[in-house]
């Protein structure tokens, strides 16, 4: 059996040291890094607990103690058997006592000596495993990312939250691309409120508000997004984001996200890391597979899993000529399998003409319909995969 291991530190050396230190630790592996302890910290570790059930977390809590003690116990009420080791520069006794208060199973001082670690990694291995419960009662979040304009990602994302609705989901579709804001576009409803009211009333924010502001597409869920009006980029910022993430995961059972394609994009940074999947969407076109390549090293490099993104062929067509890439082309160029390919149709563009979702017709375009539903079904585990690429 092999030992699954989580680091969250705002120290890059930290993670550095944990990841050295893990090379020497036989069967021992590193599943996620979290450059920082933040207030969103228990629902990333809640969705990598799905993965990797049997995982623990080292927490580094040098940066600001008493935050990083509050922001551990959040993760432990979430996950209260996940096996976590805190670490700080002083083991005095106080500070020891608060972090075993706060649900820390061990402790190690820092700098943290090889042996110290050894020991602890042998310490968490023979502690009694529980199940940690793998259904958390988070809502997943489904983030969208255009790997060129134009490969539809909007389309994917719309269509996605209707699905979910019409299957009686409760869901938020959040567009985050805030120059294009096609999401309401697409589903023809025009917000009186916006990401920028939603900003402006964190502090109070309950579903009843929330429900009150935004938009309900005739389907079921709720639609909120950027401002129309281009000039008012306005005032919505990456920790808004954060709470309001926090509130959404609590609330809904999907969050389903239109990022655009700006993935270096403070806010869209945001959204893939509290992002049960991310779906990286391309086309045959060499340029959006070019682009997915550069997108796909980044995100390792952001300290994202490969489990995590899962690759998309939008409008994807088995016998395209040589002029666009192959199936095998793209997984070799990406080193990753591909998740699901989507096949284009005449009535993509007449639905979105008529501002109504294509999956809420289903008979215009069986085949389309078929495919759409069954990358749903895959995406959320709901049925065993079918079609995939095919
Ligand atoms: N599966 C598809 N089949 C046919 N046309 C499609 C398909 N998906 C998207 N399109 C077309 O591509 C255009 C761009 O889609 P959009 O979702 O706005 O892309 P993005 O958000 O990536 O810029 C749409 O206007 C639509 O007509
Ligand atoms: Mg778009």
């Amino acid at each position: 059996m092999s030992t699954s291991i989580l680091v969250a530190s705002s120290d890059e050396h930290f993670r550095e040291m944990v990841r050295e230190n893990l090379l020497n630790v036989p069967n021992s592996r590193l599943v996620a890094e979290y450059p920082e302890v933040a207030s969103n910290l228990y629902i990333r570790v809640l969705q990598d607990l799905e993965r990797h059930p049997d995982c623990g977390l080292i927490i580094d809590l040098a940066s600001d103690p008493a935050e990083n003690l509050r922001v551990m116990e959040k993760v432990k009420q979430a996950a209260p058997h996940l096996y976590i080791i805190a670490s700080n520069y002083s083991a005095e006794g106080e500070l020891v006592i608060d972090a075993l208060r706060s649900g820390a199973n061990d402790f190690l001082t820092q700098p943290i000596r090889r042996l110290d670690f050894r020991d602890a990694i042998g310490r968490f291995e023979k502690a009694p495993k529980h199940a940690v419960s793998t259904q958390s009662r988070l809502g997943k979040v489904f983030t969208f990312i255009g790997t060129k304009g134009g490969v539809g990602t909007t389309t994917l994302a719309v269509n996605f939250a209707s699905v979910l609705a019409q299957r009686k989901s409760n869901a938020v579709l959040l567009d985050l691309d805030w120059v294009a804001n096609d999401a309401c576009m697409q589903l023809g409803v025009q917000p009186q409120y916006t990401l920028l009211e939603v900003g402006e009333n964190l502090a109070r924010m309950d579903q009843a508000l929330f429900e009150g502001f935004v938009a309900r597409d005739s389907l079921g869920f709720f639609v909120v997004g950027p401002p129309d009006s281009l000039e008012n980029q306005g005032y919505f910022t990456e920790p808004m984001f954060r709470d309001f993430a926090n509130f959404l995961v609590e609330k809904y059972e999907a969050v389903v996200i239109d990022g655009g394609r700006r993935i270096s994009d403070e806010l869209v940074m945001s959204a893939m890391q509290v992002s049960t999947t991310v779906f990286l969407v391309v086309t045959q076109e060499f340029a959006s597979v070019r682009n997915a390549q550069r997108y796909l090293a980044y995100l390792m490099r952001m300290g994202f899993n490969q489990d995590q993104i899962k690759i998309v062929i939008n409008r994807y067509d088995k016998k395209a000529s040589s002029d666009f890439a192959s199936l095998d082309q793209i997984q070799q160029t990406l080193n990753q399998q591909v998740f699901y390919g989507i096949p284009s149709s005449p009535v993509v563009v007449r639905a979105i003409n008529r501002a109504r979702p294509f999956v809420g017709n289903r008979e215009a375009a069986p085949d389309l319909d078929r495919a759409f539903r069954s990358f749903v079904d895959k995406a959320t585990g709901a049925k065993k995969a079918v079609g995939e690429t095919a």
